[in-house]
């Protein structure tokens, strides 16, 4: 899949402020570090599932270079006296080529306006071209805001046992503005854990 074949467009967010979404490049790799850095100690955590103060230039570069294939990234821009990212959704492609692991953010300053829910809605029509039968993810039980914007697509989602939430996102055929959702979602003792361990480091 050509980078120059996927979306670029404008859009208004709620509070009127436009950004614009297009493919990932890798000359962003130092606008990912700017938008980490700008990013609240929360939001770090919960992207990162850990403290994670600092994206290193090797970690953005290896974020920044995707093949549109089997990894898949767009980011929001805005002209703030330069460009700047406010927003980041991705995709890798599991091995079993049917699922992709999701990752969104968006910085603090720009959430809570429909910049999320733009994003995973691309993401969507792109894993739809895709053939992928569905974004699958670990959230954070405590992330309701991820868990909200998933919610508020119209999916369900199951009460978490323990501190992640395993969620699959089906991607169907028709899109997402048409269709109600479903959301399996399910916890792992394992994985449940490993959100306890780094909470109690967070602690
Ligand atoms: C989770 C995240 C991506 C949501 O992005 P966003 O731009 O704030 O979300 P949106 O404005 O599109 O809101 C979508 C829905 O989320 C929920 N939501 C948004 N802000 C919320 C808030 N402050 N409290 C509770 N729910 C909220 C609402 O259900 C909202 O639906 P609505 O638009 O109908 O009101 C963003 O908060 C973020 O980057 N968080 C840090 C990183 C992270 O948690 N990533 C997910 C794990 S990979």
């Amino acid at each position: 899949m050509r980078a120059a074949r996927l979306i670029r467009e404008t859009i208004e967010l709620r509070d009127g402020r436009k950004v614009t979404l297009r493919p990932i490049r890798p000359t962003d790799a130092v606008l990912l570090v700017d938008l980490h850095q700008h990013l609240s100690a929360d939001s770090q955590f919960y992207r990162f599932f850990g403290p994670k103060p600092d994206l290193s230039p090797a970690e953005a570069e290896y974020l920044a270079n995707v093949d549109f294939t089997k990894r898949f990234a767009i980011v929001a821009s805005v002209d703030e006296d330069g460009e700047r990212l406010v927003a980041v959704g991705r995709f890798d492609i599991a091995e079993d080529e049917d699922e992709a692991e999701v990752a969104i953010v968006v910085r603090d300053d720009h959430q809570g306006v429909g910049l999320g829910r733009a994003v995973l809605e691309r993401l969507l029509d792109v894993a739809r071209g895709r053939g992928i039968r569905a974004l699958v993810g670990e959230v954070l039980a405590e992330n309701v805001r991820m868990l909200d914007l998933l919610r508020s697509s119209g999916l369900e989602v199951g009460q978490p046992d323990g501190s992640v939430v395993r969620v699959a996102v089906p991607v169907t055929d028709t899109p997402l503005i048409f269709r109600g959702l479903g959301i399996v979602a399910r916890s792992t003792t394992a994985i449940a854990d490993r959100a306890g361990r780094l909470r109690r480091r967070r602690a």
